[in-house]
């Protein structure tokens, strides 16, 4: 039984997935049934790495989604729009979805899961977090026994690519974005990739998985790899870390009422080089999972790529075509694989988290300064864990001081530092980052 693909889009994912329904030699016998019956893009002479029949291309995405030809739709093309709008479209002609938007599905997930819901068709997801790292299915299905505790992981790969590239080789930022551009890792706006948006969007979606639960994506704090400065990562390594852009949703535990309290995050953090997710190199994603009772449960692979992502989408093609051949699409949605809710979530207030800082001060070379800046710490109750101080390349009289400090609330370390601020002999608190 044929199974007609309608693609949206045919860029660096929807190539990747075009070459593997052409070629399905030695994959699953089901990929022969998948015939790829329309392709909308923007430009049709555009040079493509895949030749394609000229006739099923077209620049009209909504005939795409229409053709009656096309029984399930693929959403590769990125953005906010159109892209919600022709899912919706295809949810509403009672067509499964299959997409890597994950800007879409952080921003209206619930509006597309009560439309899917609505009409008893699937929307997959697997290709929006992690490349080619199942973690969807994973998340939905296989650790479905477990009580989640945290879900925290390198879940970028063009960041990671770039700070792994700047580490090893010293490379300069601005030509190993290019080349993560080049390679087809960054999003069509790279800064989504550099300003921590993309992460924050899987983030959301990793945590309504883990939590049953969707949380407003605007209010996860951000922070990206843009402002990091070099001289912290080489701090950071010579005190036995490595700096990552590190994503987080912690579970704080349930409220009377039964929202679950989560402390979500996305920033460059400094993992210690014992730590799990610090030999995840290059345009590599790590996703770490700590769930009861399963323990820690790690997966590894590439985040990002042509061929890593289609082979996610295709697995949620073939999870559908699976799915029709045994049952002709009769036997209604699987509650596993397709999205559901079952409790709220929501955001606990930043400053009543606990967390590691490292922090790096500039200040005067003065006799007593690292027992003023300890007495503003040991104040607020914030315990250090160590306190360096490195030499600089400025001024004979400034200093460089590097804190790292034990697990405290996020207020007390603030207002700590408002007073360290305030000492005259400080000159500036130059970076404060996490630390695991
Ligand atoms: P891309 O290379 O920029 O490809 C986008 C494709 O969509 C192009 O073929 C473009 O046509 C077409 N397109 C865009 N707007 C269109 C419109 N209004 N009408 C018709 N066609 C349109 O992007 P990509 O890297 O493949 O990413 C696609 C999606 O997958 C994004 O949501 C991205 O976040 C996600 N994703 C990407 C990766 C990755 O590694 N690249 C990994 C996971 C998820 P033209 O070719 O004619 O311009
Ligand atoms: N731009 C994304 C990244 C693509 O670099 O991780 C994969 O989602």
């Amino acid at each position: 039984m044929t199974i007609g693909i309608g693609l949206l889009g045919l860029g660096t994912v929807g190539a990747g997935v075009a070459e593997i329904l052409q070629t399905p030699d030695g994959r699953h016998p089901l990929v022969a049934d998948l015939e790829l019956k329309r392709v909308a893009v923007r430009d049709l002479n555009r040079p493509r790495p895949i030749e394609l029949p000229s006739e099923i291309l077209c620049t009209d995405p909504q005939a795409v989604v229409q053709d009656p030809a096309v029984d399930i739709v693929v959403e590769v093309m990125g953005g906010l729009e159109p892209a919600r709008s022709l899912i919706l479209a295809a949810i509403a002609a009672g067509k499964p979805v299959v997409t890597a938007n994950k800007a879409v599905i952080a921003r209206h997930g619930e509006e597309i899961a009560a439309a899917a819901a609505d009409k008893g068709v699937y929307v997959l997801i697997e290709a929006a977090v992690g490349g080619g790292i199942p973690i969807i299915e994973p998340l939905k299905q296989s650790l479905g026994g477990n009580r989640i505790q945290r879900v925290s992981g390198i879940i970028n790969g063009t960041t990671n690519y770039i700070l792994s590239r700047m580490a090893d080789e010293g490379a300069a930022y601005a030509e190993v974005l290019a080349d993560a551009q080049r390679l087809g890792y960054a999003e069509a706006d790279p800064a989504a990739d550099v300003g921590g948006g993309d992460a924050a969007d899987k983030i959301a979606i990793l945590s309504g998985l883990a939590y049953g639960g969707p949380i407003e994506r605007a209010a996860i704090p951000t922070e990206g790899i843009d402002r990091l400065d070099g001289c912290d990562v080489n701090y950071a390594d010579q005190l036995g870390y490595v700096v990552k852009l590190v994503a987080q949703a912690k579970n704080l535990g349930t409220a009377s009422d039964g929202t679950v309290q989560l402390d979500v995050r996305v920033s460059p953090t400094l993992l210690p080089k014992d730590h799990p997710l610090a030999g995840v190199h290059g345009v590599n994603n790590a996703i770490l999972v700590e769930g009861d009772p399963v323990g820690r449960v790690m997966f590894y692979g590439p985040g990002a790529g042509s061929g890593p992502t289609a082979s996610a989408v295709v697995a949620d093609i073939l999870n559908i075509a699976g799915i029709r051949a045994a049952t002709g699409n009769n036997g209604g949605l699987d509650p596993l694989l397709a999205a559901s809710r079952w409790r709220n979530c929501a955001l606990v207030d930043a400053g009543e988290t606990l967390q590691r800082h490292y922090v790096r001060l500039q200040t005067g070379d003065e006799a007593g300064v690292i027992g003023r800046i300890g007495s503003c710490f040991g104040d607020q109750g914030v315990s250090i864990r160590s306190i360096v101080q490195f030499e600089t390349s400025g001024e004979a009289t400034d200093a460089e001081i590097v804190v790292i400090t034990h697990e405290v609330k996020q207020q007390h370390f603030a207002n700590a530092l408002a007073a360290i601020k305030a000492l005259p002999e400080v000159k500036a608190v130059a970076a404060c980052l996490p630390t695991l």
